[in-house]
């Protein structure tokens, strides 16, 4: 665990948006697959009497923030330290699975989490510290080939043979701030002072790989379902099209849901300006068949 007290924002996004979508009804038992700060599965508890929630989260900063959140419903809440991916599904136990994608604010704001190019920091970007492989050795071992392939696919980077050119020539590298400036100064200067920072793509697309983040969805959207009482209801939120793209066709995939969003529901405009990260947020929900 970092040194500070981890301050995790409890601010959820798409809130009625879950709690209508899970059908939360007294008694229910729900799978919170992403718990973070507790902050939707607050509302999961608070939505109807007698609810049970399993907490998953693999981050322990996250559990421990969670377990302090959520410490007034007392063994109402279960709390488990896993990837979503590995979690032993019990088969036909929940009437709702919620699962929030990707790193929290919490992750973007703690600097020696290494998610953030705005601040000096390890390049580390690990949800799980439990596990050996960081961004920096992604970076510093991977061959030229190898890295632009991964910014393009993870990171819909446009320019992604020129700054893994870049970044070859100049590594090692082993802070987030040192990485970013080389990926700035490799490409364009139009590009440079855009929209959004140059080194932004890039650092997606470190982070999916570092966590192995869409082989997880993939693996949770196969294994999930099953867990589902029938009528049980499976919410799932996405930030990026790489993510929302599995969730869309693992949902429609699978034999054992009907997809009840046609189109992903997002954050109102009210919402985003109260909740700028709800901006990219896509929301999908499925029920499991009752036969
Ligand atoms: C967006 S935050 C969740 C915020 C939460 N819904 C709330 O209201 O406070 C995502 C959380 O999911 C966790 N996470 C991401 N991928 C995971 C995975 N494959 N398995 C388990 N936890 C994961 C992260 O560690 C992070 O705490």
């Amino acid at each position: 665990m970092t040194n500070q007290e981890p301050i995790f924002s409890h601010l959820p996004v798409l809130p009625q948006e879950v709690i209508a979508g899970l059908a939360v009804r007294p008694g229910g038992h729900y799978l919170d697959a992403t718990v973070g700060g507790g902050g939707h599965s607050r509302l999961i508890l608070e939505a109807a009497p007698d609810i049970k929630l399993t907490a998953v989260d693999q981050d322990e900063d996250a559990l421990t923030a969670a377990q302090k959140e959520l410490g007034e419903f007392g063994d109402r809440v279960k709390f488990v330290r896993s990837n979503f991916a590995a979690y032993e599904f019990p088969s036909a136990s929940f009437d709702g699975i919620l699962a929030d994608l990707g790193v929290s604010s919490y992750h973007l704001d703690t600097p020696e989490r290494g998610f953030s190019f705005r601040h000096a920091a390890d390049l580390d970007m690990r949800m799980d510290q439990r596990q050996t492989l960081t961004a920096a050795d992604v970076i510093n071992d991977g061959d030229e080939a190898e890295l632009a392939k991964i910014f393009f696919e993870y990171g819909e980077e446009r320019l992604s043979r020129r700054i893994a050119r870049r970044i070859v020539e100049k590594r090692p590298f082993h802070t987030t701030t040192e990485l970013a400036e080389a990926i700035a100064s490799s490409v364009p200067p139009k590009y440079r002072y855009g929209r959004i920072h140059p080194a932004t793509r890039v650092f997606q697309a470190l982070r999916i790989v570092v966590n192995d983040e869409l082989k997880s969805l993939e693996t949770f959207l196969e294994k999930a379902p099953q867990a589902l009482v029938p009528g049980g209801k499976i919410a799932i939120i996405s930030f990026h099209s790489l993510e929302d793209r599995l969730v869309k066709h693992g949902l429609r995939n699978s034999p054992l849901l009907k997809v009840l969003t046609k189109k992903p529901i997002t954050a109102t405009e009210a919402e985003i300006a109260n909740n700028p990260r709800s901006r990219s947020a896509k929301l999908r929900i499925a029920e499991r068949s009752i036969c």
